[in-house]
């Protein structure tokens, strides 16, 4: 039996239940997978609130490290015993042990903990193709500035220190100064309390006027739209999450006024579509994270069972950095 975080309709944190269910054994192409820890992420709550429709009762997570119990035909890159860790979809990873498709999980190197494995796949996989993919006309140089909200999150600390490895002059953003100074220490150039400052203005002032060459903002619809006056004209605007909620329809007149801006609005698993690029991803992670150029922060840990104070926390922009749920 499978201990399992369920959703059996949209709502707030008090729709995730406990429940036990049976596991089974893998099919072809499929793995069970036994959690030392599940990743907890912000879509989750995009899951559990509706805002990401998918069908129900929904067993909630994206992201996971265990050890691989059983594995199905076909299955070549996985064996019983092997540590493993994921970010994929469908959802599920909210449980102590599950039965999942094998192209998504890849083996997670002895040098990365189990905790640090669910604390980074989803989120650093996400800083791997927004700094390696997701790139303006004629890419980024070191020096380029970028923009980056909620440079203190999960993905936010990932992402300050991978941008100071490719020598990028991050600008974070963040809801207090205590964040600001965790986006600082981690290898944001800048940062700037967006709580008190006209983000827009202290952009312009640091970059002498000009602008960052890409916005990466996940904050969604309290920024997306000052976030188009804080790139230099052909620069590139990545809408890639709605913390603040969905941003307003955009008139695409209004890239033309603002300069001949590019926008996109990516998902990570565009880019975790075969077990080829999942594992190319992967590697260049670990890479970042075994030689010590992004180091994982995890300032939160909860029991599985007290997902709900989880998803409240997150919610309230209590967190910092990554923060994971332990099966126990
Ligand atoms: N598209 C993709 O492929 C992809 C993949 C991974 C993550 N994401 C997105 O990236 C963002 C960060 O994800 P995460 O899991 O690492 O979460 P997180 O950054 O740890 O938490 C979200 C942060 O957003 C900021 N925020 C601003 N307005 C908010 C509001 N009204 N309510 C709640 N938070 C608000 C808060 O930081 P401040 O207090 O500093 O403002 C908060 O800490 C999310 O939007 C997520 O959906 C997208």
């Amino acid at each position: 039996m499978a201990k399992v975080i369920q959703i059996a309709k949209y709502g707030g944190p008090e729709v995730l239940q406990m429940v036990e269910r049976d596991v089974g054994d893998p099919g072809p192409g499929e793995i069970r997978i036994r959690h030392h820890a599940c990743g907890l992420n912000f879509i989750d709550v995009y899951q559990r609130t509706g805002l990401y429709g998918n069908p129900l009762p929904l067993t909630l997570g994206m992201e996971a490290a265990g050890v691989v119990e059983a594995v199905g035909s076909g299955v070549e890159h996985l064996r019983p015993g092997d540590r493993a860790a994921y970010a994929s979809q469908p959802p599920g990873a909210y449980c102590d042990v599950r039965v999942m498709p094998a192209k998504s999980v890849v083996r997670l190197p002895e040098a990365i903990s189990f905790e640090q494995g669910a604390a980074m796949m989803l989120k650093g996989l996400t800083a791997q193709y927004l700094f390696r993919k997701t790139q303006p006309q004629g890419g980024l140089r070191p020096g380029d500035f970028v923009l980056l909200h909620a440079a203190a999150g999960g993905v936010g600390l990932i992402a300050c220190q991978w941008a100071r490895a490719m020598g990028l002059q991050l600008i974070g953003t963040a809801g207090s100064e205590e964040k600001c100074r965790l986006a600082l220490e981690h290898g944001a150039a800048f940062a700037i309390n967006y709580a008190k400052e006209d983000f827009v203005a202290r952009v312009k002032s640091i970059t002498d006027g000009r602008g960052v060459k890409v916005v990466y903002d996940a904050v969604g619809k309290d920024t997306f739209e000052r976030s188009l006056d804080c790139v230099v004209p052909l620069g590139l605007v990545v809408n890639f999450g709605n913390a603040s909620g969905k941003p307003p329809p955009l008139d695409v007149g209004v890239l033309m006024a603002k300069g001949s801006l590019y926008v996109t609005r990516p998902t990570l698993f565009t880019h975790l579509t075969t077990h080829e690029s999942t594992q190319a991803m992967a590697d260049d992670l670990f890479a970042m994270v075994t030689s010590g150029q992004v180091k994982i922060r995890i300032d939160q840990r909860y029991a599985l069972a007290d997902v709900a104070q989880a998803h409240r926390d997150i919610e309230a922009r209590k967190t910092t950095g990554s923060s994971v749920l332990l099966p126990g």
